[in-house]
């Protein structure tokens, strides 16, 4: 019997929701494919725990995650309590720099049994490579002066290594697809980090002459992502880029609520965290329609990373043929509630 430790940080909002309804998905096929089991440890970091203890998580949080073989979080933030720098450089953005969790992989694709809000879609079937550990999110900078000549300075933070270790992981993962790279860049208007940005994009490309590339401004990328993501393999773009990028790639599959990422530890010596693109949603909170589908597919794309790439499909077939039967919540235009979606997924799993 192997057995997957996980660590489980429900967060906050509908984090709450849908994280443990996603881990009765897991057990399911766990207990389907017979010869695996997960072992959960529960952690209630949180808003509310910051509220009692003044901490998003314990002094020695970071060393308690560490056995794990991977962390399962669901969203963190309620900006009701807590001002969200304050909680995720608490906990988020905390465990992916000190798990050196440096590269966020986030697909977005056409799924069977969802309309996308795009008029005449092709199918496309996308990845972004997110740079995950520096860029535009850095904490290097500060206010000076004040009264009205109050200037603010936020830095951003561009580092050869890691800028060549996330193009090096889109190149591999594009010689695994269909052989595209496209940089996300803004060499045009941000003059010191994106030209260099760019030159690392070619002197990299260079290493990989059948990889078909090209770089986009990421004004332009955008546009394109809405009118033609049919065109993109795998795209590369830095911390903040990323961001918007996939929470345009999740819009035009149909909703935020269902797409997946993956933070990984490309160097295998911490664990790596799962946490789906959305937030913690506080607007449908307790309502019971938070779309669980972003959480299962990101627990498809864990058990990928654990080498259960047939549990992994599984899981992502399911998913489809329980949207294709028009069991969905209602961000997806449905009127099923969260648990309907969730006892369909496992019924298509059971009659596989
Ligand atoms: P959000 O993703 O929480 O919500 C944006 C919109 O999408 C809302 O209308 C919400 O109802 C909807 N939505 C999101 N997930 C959904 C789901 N699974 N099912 C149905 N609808 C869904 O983004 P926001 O409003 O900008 O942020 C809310 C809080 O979450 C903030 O504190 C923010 O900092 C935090 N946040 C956390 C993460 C994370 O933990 N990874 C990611 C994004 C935002
Ligand atoms: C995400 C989120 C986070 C990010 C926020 C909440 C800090 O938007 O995971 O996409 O920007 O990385
Ligand atoms: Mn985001």
């Amino acid at each position: 019997m192997s057995v997957i430790k996980l660590a489980v940080i429900p967060g906050d909002g509908i984090g709450k929701e849908v994280v443990p309804a996603s881990l009765k998905v897991l057990d399911v096929l766990a207990e389907l494919h017979g010869g695996l089991r997960f072992e959960y440890k529960q952690y209630p970091w949180s808003c509310e725990y910051y509220l009692e203890h003044g901490v998003m998580m314990p002094e020695d949080g970071i060393e308690q995650l560490k056995d794990s073989d991977a962390v399962f979080l669901g969203a963190v933030g309620n900006p009701n309590l807590v001002a969200d720098h304050i909680s995720l450089w608490g906990l988020l953005i905390k465990i992916r720099r000190e798990f050196e969790q440096v590269i966020n992989v986030r697909p977005a694709r056409s799924m069977k049994g969802v309309t996308s809000p795009l008029a005449n879609p092709k199918d496309f079937d996308l990845i972004v490579v997110r740079e995950n550990s520096e860029g535009e999110y850095s904490e290097s900078g500060g206010r000076i002066h004040s009264g009205k000549d109050e200037v603010v300075i936020q830095n951003a933070v561009f580092t050869r290594k890691a800028t060549e270790r996330a193009m090096r992981y889109a190149f591999e993962l594009a010689k695994k697809r269909r052989g595209k790279v496209t940089s996300a860049t803004k060499s045009n208007g941000i003059v010191h980090s994106m030209p260099f940005w760019d030159e690392v994009f070619h002197q990299v490309a260079a290493e990989y002459p059948g990889i078909q590339t090209e770089s986009r401004h990421i004004d332009a990328l955008s546009a394109f992502f809405v009118t033609r993501p049919h065109e993109y393999d795998v795209i590369v773009a830095s911390n903040l880029f990323g961001d918007i990028l996939t929470d345009i790639g999740a819009a035009i599959m149909g909703s935020i609520g269902i797409a997946p990422a993956a933070n990984i530890n490309i160097n295998g010596k911490y664990p790596s965290m799962f946490e789906p693109v959305h937030g913690s949603a506080p607007d449908i909170v307790g309502k019971g329609i938070a779309n669980p589908i972003g959480q299962l597919w990101t627990a498809s794309m864990m058990l990928d990373h654990f080498g259960y790439q047939d549990l992994g499909k599984n899981l992502l077939q399911a998913i489809e043929s329980t949207l294709e039967k028009g069991i969905k919540t209602p961000d997806l235009g449905g009127r099923s509630k969260m648990d309907e979606v969730i006892e369909e997924v496992i019924n298509q799993l059971k009659n596989m």
